[in-house]
């Protein structure tokens, strides 16, 4: 103990063992563990570091970013630009060199869940939870194209174990055992904003939280998953959340723009419905695409919020849907830089024990949690595109809790009933109004899939089609 003792003194941060004589030999070699992994040294001065200022600076110099749009996401999108987009797609799918990443590592504290978001039943009628139905996805397009179509999924300490027993007690929802790779991603500890204080969650562990989707890159590289997609050949990676049940997994639109353009990240983005919604902003700012986040932009006056180009086009109209596809030869060389992978200091929400051993849970936020952003990586691409899609058909993500006003489970479930009544109508089914069905993907990803196959006439009840 001594050493640590002395180490975390040289920090300020010796009120880590104020409870070390009252925890057992197991639960010291925890929390030495935890305080190992630390490096006291760059928290100091991520704490000391000047909030992040320049979003203001960003806003003024951003430029709009032109977009491609997927079929009938809008009025500008060419036919025979959507249809040589698709084969490029399929014959990228059909010659094995697209996998999946699945980001599943976040702690879901808006929705309030107490496990793994993943496991969180969506399914309108079936109760499934959104890995399956995002696995399901993927086991139905590999089928559809006659390849095997490899999911690497992050996961965190705090969804883990649970994720991987979830996983296998359910078989992987088909997918084959060595098309699944999973890996856990970094931690950082959180530190209250007032004191500088590293927090404890209880007397013998470490506040830690995992350290953002931008941990992807290193996770993936000291895990050998990025190794192990370069060894399977893969040329592409179709990057999701685990929270959106409507994405169009490896849609082959998407995948072909990406590869007609020679693009190594491509992101896709909605039209915001309204100037501050919670979406990151996708912009060009010094002829670069990125990203500025929601939470310091929303802050922003009128003034900058509602900039208009000299078109009269709104600045700051795509929204970042946090699906992206990346190069895996973009992906290593960004693995190969230290640089491009910033902590950002985010303000949250983090229970903790405080020095007279209680636990206190602010209702405020209270501590620094320290993340990273994968779309960080944007303006380290040589080319990067920006494709549109429709939200009210392929974005739906669960992140409120009951009643918790948007994106909650309630709405994602009323969108899934309302896309899927519409792929069967478009297939020429008559619905009574209002009836809710729901389409397993294992039945059919879409509405040219509804068509192909053969749906029970005269549905009068609450249907779920698997
Ligand atoms: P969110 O930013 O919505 O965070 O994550 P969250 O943890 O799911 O929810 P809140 O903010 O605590 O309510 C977007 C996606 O990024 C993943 C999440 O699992 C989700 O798929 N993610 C987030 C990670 O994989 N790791 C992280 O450290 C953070």
């Amino acid at each position: 103990m001594e050493p640590l003792a002395r180490h975390l003194a040289a920090f300020g941060q010796e009120h880590l063992l104020a409870f070390w004589e009252e925890l057992s030999p197991s639960q010291q070699s925890a929390l030495t563990v935890d305080i190992q992994s630390v490096d006291f040294q760059q928290l100091q001065e991520l704490v000391a570091a000047a909030p992040e200022s320049d979003i203001e600076d960003l806003a003024r110099r951003a430029e709009l970013p032109p977009a491609i749009r997927l079929s009938g996401a809008g009025n500008r999108f060419s036919r025979e630009e959507a249809r040589v987009a698709r084969v490029a797609g399929v014959a990228a799918l059909k010659a094995s060199q697209v996998g999946v990443v699945l980001v599943a590592g976040g702690q879901g504290t808006r929705l309030g869940f107490d496990h793994p978001k993943g496991m969180f039943p969506i399914g309108p009628l079936s109760g499934h939870s959104l890995y399956q139905i995002l696995l399901e996805k993927v086991v139905a397009t590999s089928r559809r194209h006659g390849r095997p179509v490899p999911v690497f999924v992050m996961t965190s300490p705090a969804t883990h174990d649970e994720t991987i027993e979830f996983l296998q007690r359910h078989d992987r929802f088909g997918l084959p055992e060595h098309d699944l790779f999973i890996f856990c991603q970094g931690t950082m500890p959180a530190v209250d904003c007032a004191s500088g204080n590293v927090l404890l969650a209880e007397k013998g562990r470490l506040a830690l939280s995992p350290d953002g989707h931008g941990g992807l890159v290193s996770a993936m590289t000291s895990s050998r998953a990025l190794a192990s997609a370069q060894r399977r050949g893969l040329k592409h990676l179709f990057y999701m959340q685990v929270d959106n049940p409507l994405v169009a997994v490896c849609d082959a639109e998407l995948l072909g723009h990406h590869i007609l353009c020679g693009s190594e990240l491509s992101t896709q983005v909605v039209a915001k419905r309204e100037p501050r919604e919670n979406l990151g902003n996708v912009v060009v700012v010094d002829g670069r695409l990125r990203v500025i986040e929601y939470s310091e932009f929303n802050a922003l006056p009128d003034e900058i919020v509602l900039r208009r180009q000299e078109n009269g086009e709104r600045v700051f109209w795509a929204g970042n849907t946090a699906v992206h596809v990346f190069g895996v030869d973009f992906l290593a060389r960004c693995a190969r830089r230290g640089d491009l992978m910033p902590l950002h200091r985010v303000k949250k929400v983090v229970p903790f024990v405080d020095a007279a051993g209680k636990l206190v849970e602010p209702a405020e936020p209270n501590a620094w949690k320290f993340e990273r952003f994968i779309f960080d990586l944007l303006p380290a691409a040589a080319e990067a595109i920006v494709v549109e899609t429709d939200p009210r058909t392929h974005f739906a993500p669960v992140k409120n809790g009951p009643g918790q006003g948007r994106d909650t489970p309630e709405s994602v479930k009323a969108q899934m009933i309302a896309v899927h009544r519409e792929w069967l109508q478009s297939a020429g089914i008559e619905l009574p109004q209002d009836l809710p069905v729901e389409i397993r993907p294992l039945f059919a990803l879409d509405a040219e899939g509804v068509r192909e196959r053969k749906v029970p006439e005269g549905l009068d009840a609450p249907t779920f089609l698997e």
